[in-house]
């Protein structure tokens, strides 16, 4: 169920594979020592406190593995069953070291063996070491949340009023006027996952601002090389005109904060709209490439703005240090975000969004092995009307993290998942990593023909950033 065509690996340094192994992957890892270092340090209970040096110690271990150039040695058991999986294809890939290795299944791989330095302990089971880090971009993304609870608290007003600008309009023309707001909710979504914390390791306040806020989108939109929205807006227009009662969107979720802060805006807007009657949110069940959605980031988001007030106006610690008081939010800002937590708060409670995790998507595989080794999750999704797949990561296992012409169809690229699976994909992406596929003939040559776009060898340079978006649909019941 893998597909023949190489992938990439941390041994080629024309990919970005390479410089993750070397200069990303410590630099992650040592946020994290820090982290429960600080967390151990404030431990009253001396057993826990102990147990976290261990954590640390295991942690430091593997940095130096990895800027060693180490053998990756097997999953310790945590009774988890994806651990037998892990330590196979370890086996099969024939034990391989840190820089000769294929990156999707060593990026997994770091993740997991994490993990089981905390699942494997008796007092930080649940202990999230990317969980303050989250919380913390979430906060500096302030002026791009409350832009965005106004906005849609506004279309939250317009879809429930009955004397709307469009009463006197043809079908055609509000379906039109449909299109262009699904568009922008789309976009909003898809460009919240440029601010991931596991590749933008050092961003400032200017930076998270620069990528958010309706200004930068609109401006964006040419960056958008692959845009399939109408044909996933056609999709979700259809069912809804076939009278089905139940309709559902999947997301399958990637970052938490102000990602996940989009994904609701987007899943709201889709139950208010009328175009999904279900939304099903799929986090991770540990923690994953730094900032992935856990079920705890939905909870601790929801309680941000229930108690927004205290949230933005109590000093973070870098606010500290720098001597800053932070502004306060005005009456019309609380009472937005109070809104917007009624609205969601409301959807969630009467079932229409749900989370559902499965250990499925943290293995260490590319999902051209879902239908086979998940087939339950397969058959759930197959009852979607859409399944949207968020972020780099997700693209990049939907792809195999292949060395694909960029060319290549997208329903080719995902294998199993394409056509004929009976799932209807949709990815939502900004370029993180250098597979890409669906272009147009001399697009891929085009972009690394710009300053900074390509590199000696033929390095795909543009798509590391995160500038550049693909919007990928396929109908697998076509
Ligand atoms: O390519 C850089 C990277 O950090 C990869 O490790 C990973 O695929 C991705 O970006 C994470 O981004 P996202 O959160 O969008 O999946
Ligand atoms: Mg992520």
């Amino acid at each position: 169920f893998d597909t023949k065509t190489p992938q990439y690996s941390t041994s080629d340094p024309n990919s970005f594979a390479s410089v993750s192994a070397r200069d990303r992957w410590p630099v992650i890892l040592t946020g994290a020592i820090d982290d429960i270092h600080k967390a151990v340090s404030k431990e009253s209970d001396a057993e826990k406190r102990e147990e976290g040096k261990q954590i640390t110690a295991g942690l430091a271990k593997l940095k130096y593995e990895v800027q060693h150039d180490r053998q990756l040695s097997p999953l310790v058991d945590d009774g988890s069953p994806d651990i037998a999986g892990y330590n196979a294809e370890l086996k099969q890939r024939g034990e391989p070291k840190w820089f000769n290795v294929p990156w999707l299944f060593s990026e997994c791989y770091l993740y997991r063996r994490m993990a089981t330095l905390f699942s494997t302990s008796q007092h930080w089971k649940s202990y999230d070491v990317f969980s303050k880090q989250k919380m913390s971009t979430f906060r500096s993304s302030r002026p791009a949340v409350i832009e965005l609870a106004a906005r849609y608290n506004d279309l939250t007003k317009q879809l429930r009023s009955t004397d709307s600008a469009l009463a006197n309009a043809s079908e055609e023309e509000r379906e039109q006027a449909q299109q262009a707001v699904f568009t922008e909710m789309c976009e909003i979504c898809l460009w919240g996952n440029a601010t991931d914390l596991s590749l933008l390791t050092n961003l400032s306040y200017d930076d998270i601002q620069k990528l958010q806020g309706s200004e930068s989108r609109k401006a964006n939109e040419k960056n958008i090389v692959v845009n399939d929205f109408p044909a996933a807006f056609a999709t979700l227009k259809q069912a809804q005109k076939s009278g089905a009662k139940e309709r559902r969107v999947d997301i399958v979720l990637d970052n938490a904060g102000f990602e996940l802060f989009v994904d609701l805006v987007l899943a709201g807007y889709l139950l208010q709209s009328g175009l999904a009657t279900h939304i099903v949110l799929h986090p991770k069940n540990i923690p994953w490439f730094v900032s992935d959605v856990v079920p705890k980031d939905f909870s601790d988001l929801l309680n941000v703005l229930v108690q927004a007030k205290s949230f933005y106006e109590t000093p973070s610690e870098d606010d500290e240090a720098r001597g800053v008081t932070p502004q306060s939010l005005s009456d019309k800002e609380q009472q937005d975000l109070k809104l917007l937590f009624e609205n969601w708060g409301g959807l969630y409670a009467e079932g229409k969004i749900v989370l559902r995790p499965n250990g499925f998507w943290t293995e260490g595989g590319s999902y051209w092995r879902l239908p086979a080794t998940a087939p339950s999750l397969y058959a759930d999704l197959k009852e979607s009307e859409l399944v949207i797949f968020k972020g780099d990561l997700n693209y990049r296992k939907l792809t195999a993290d292949a060395m694909w012409d960029p060319t290549t169809p997208f329903a080719e690229a995902i294998g199993p998942m394409g056509r004929g699976s009976g799932v209807r994909v949709l990815a939502l992406r900004t370029c993180k990593a250098d597979v890409v596929v669906g272009l147009s003939e001399g697009e891929d040559e085009r972009l690394k023909g710009m300053e900074g776009g390509g590199g000696e060898g033929g390095a795909r340079k543009w798509a590391w950033s995160g500038k550049w978006a693909v919007v990928s649909f396929c109908d697998g019941n076509a």
